[in-house]
């Protein structure tokens, strides 16, 4: 198939704007006269230099960073960020709040067990995850070193609609899949960490907002790499960034910028989901997972109800290429994931094949 016969709904890593792939094409042999490719340069020159300050300005920018925060381009995925952030934030003894809405947050969770006490401050294993807790049934100990929640459950298509209170206690969330779709008010926590391969970069990059009088009290054991002041204070170059995907940052964005920032994204991503949960609610054949008040925008997760009309959609949908639209394995069904760079032509092609779909195997 071409490029322009595909919508790709993968949840990561995940579609990028045509605009900056077209735009790294241009760029690729001779990065601005330097005669190489942003890939060949030493992380230490002066063109990369800028381009990497560049970036992070930007970054800053794009979601109103606080100078109180810094910025840190990191690597080894999200998933490091689950041992990192209790490394560093969790002192021996100490106990730290989780809030266990997935999958993503049950690993975090995990993890930070091998290093201290974890309050699962809620739990909605036993409803499949579908829901996200109110405050009201957050069960927060004021003694907490930091409460963490994810913020947009990837997995299961389920996104808070709101940012906890926890009083004193630093928040620490996990924005992999929802980061720059709207705006964060940054300065409310001490730590936010995305992976950057749904809305932001190819996978490699992860980008950290941490509030910088948290850094500094990593348990003696934590290696260097693992601990945010040494980051702090070389400026995320302790060792080689991912150069190549910090770049590609810095175009999404430009990108970003002319598509009226995250507050842009957030008007186009609620208009993209909408439409497609709305279509859900009224089918007769297709059911949304997730429940009104906790849906996600950026992962839209649905199913028949019956395993093999799931399969027969999802190879439909492959033949007409709009890929990628299978669960992950631990949810089963479908999701179609709409993250930032997704074109609302892509909506209309699955609300169309959702249609036909309907018609052909349920006759209405
Ligand atoms: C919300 C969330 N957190 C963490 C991860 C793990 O990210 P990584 O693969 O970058 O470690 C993912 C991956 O999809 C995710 O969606």
């Amino acid at each position: 198939m071409d490029r322009d016969q595909v919508f790709n709904f993968s949840a990561g890593p995940s579609v990028l704007p045509e605009q900056v792939l077209l735009r790294a094409q241009a760029e690729m042999l001779n990065y601005n006269g330097s005669g190489m490719s942003v890939m060949e340069m030493s992380h230490r020159s002066k063109v990369y230099a800028e381009i990497f300050d560049e970036t992070k300005a930007e970054f800053r920018k794009a979601l109103s960073v606080p100078e109180t925060h810094e910025i840190l381009f990191l690597q080894g995925g999200a998933s490091t960020q689950f041992s990192m952030v209790p490394l560093n934030l969790l002192p021996a003894g100490g106990s730290a709040d989780y809030a266990v809405t997935g999958h993503f947050s049950n690993s975090a969770a995990k993890e930070a067990e091998k290093f201290g006490t974890v309050n699962r401050a809620a739990d909605t294993t036993g409803a499949k995850h579908t829901y996200i807790p109110s405050q009201s049934e957050l069960k927060l100990d004021p003694e907490a070193a930091y409460f963490h929640y994810c913020a947009n459950n990837t997995i299961y298509g389920t996104e808070w609609q709101y940012v906890p209170e926890t009083g004193s206690v630093p928040l620490v969330s996990d924005m992999s899949s929802d980061i720059l779709s709207r705006p964060v008010e940054v300065s409310k926590f001490g730590l936010i960490y995305a992976g950057a391969q749904k809305n932001m970069a190819p996978a490699g990059l992860t980008v950290v907002m941490i509030d910088k009088s948290l850094a500094g009290n990593e348990r003696p054991e934590t290696p260097l790499m693992l601990s945010y002041q040494r980051m702090i204070d070389k400026d995320s170059m302790f060792n080689t960034p991912p150069c190549w995907c910090i770049y590609i940052l810095g175009l999404v964005l430009d990108w970003l910028e002319t598509q009226g920032g995250v507050t842009g994204m957030e008007q186009i991503k609620r208009e993209r989901a909408a439409k497609v949960y709305e279509y859900l609610d009224n089918s007769k054949l297709f059911h949304a997972n997730a429940k009104p008040g906790s849906r996600s925008d950026m992962n839209v997760t649905f199913r028949t109800g019956d395993e093999n009309l799931d399969a027969a959609f999802v190879a439909g949908a492959a033949a007409r290429g709009l890929l990628n639209l299978k669960g992950h394995r631990v949810a089963g069904g479908m999701r179609a994931s709409l993250y930032n760079a997704m074109p609302m032509a892509g909506v209309d092609a699955l609300l169309k094949y959702l249609k036909e779909f309907e018609v052909e195997h349920h006759g209405t």
